[in-house]
């Protein structure tokens, strides 16, 4: 004999445990649902591609030093060619500008020469050149992913 009164619109305790088992077994059969459309969601982590065209070459005349602020880069045009160079200051990461003499890091003060060697500061090495190359629509693109050695330069003909 149950201790409650249905008609009070009181719950036995029996149908409290039988709410209570079909909720459970509707939180699992949710749980178990979440995980198996979870597998036909491919587990892939997009990353922003290193490789960006820049331009025709015709934008970059002889003498030009052009940043490219959204993608942390310089990129200059001379008699030899066109080369690219990290603006990442190689200590913690800052954004170096361009002077007279080579590039400095307003953080903590490291110092670049023309070339992105370390002259100053607690940097612990120099500024990575980039490959430049083009595509057959004429673009140069800078691949930010390939380092080359300092003083490679692309020779457009
Ligand atoms: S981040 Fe450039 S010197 Fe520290």
């Amino acid at each position: 004999m149950s201790d409650k009164n249905p008609e009070k619109g009181e719950v036995s305790r029996r149908d409290f445990l039988g709410l209570a088992a079909i909720g459970t077994a509707v939180l699992s059969a949710l749980g178990v649902l979440a995980g198996v459309l979870r597998i036909f969601k491919p587990d892939v982590h997009f990353e922003e591609s290193k490789k960006f065209k820049i331009g025709k070459p015709e934008q970059f005349p002889v003498g030009t030093v052009k940043k490219f602020d959204d993608k942390k880069l310089f990129v200059f045009s001379d008699e030899d060619g066109f080369y690219a160079i990290t603006a990442v200051c190689q200590h913690l990461g800052c954004i170096v500008y361009k002077t007279d003499w080579g590039f400095q890091c307003p953080c903590h003060g490291s110092k670049y020469d023309q070339m992105g060697n370390v002259i100053g500061g607690p940097a612990p090495r120099g500024l990575p050149w980039f490959k430049i190359e083009q595509l057959v629509d004429g673009s140069l693109v800078v691949d930010a992913s390939k380092e080359v050695p300092k003083g490679t330069k692309y020779i457009y003909v």
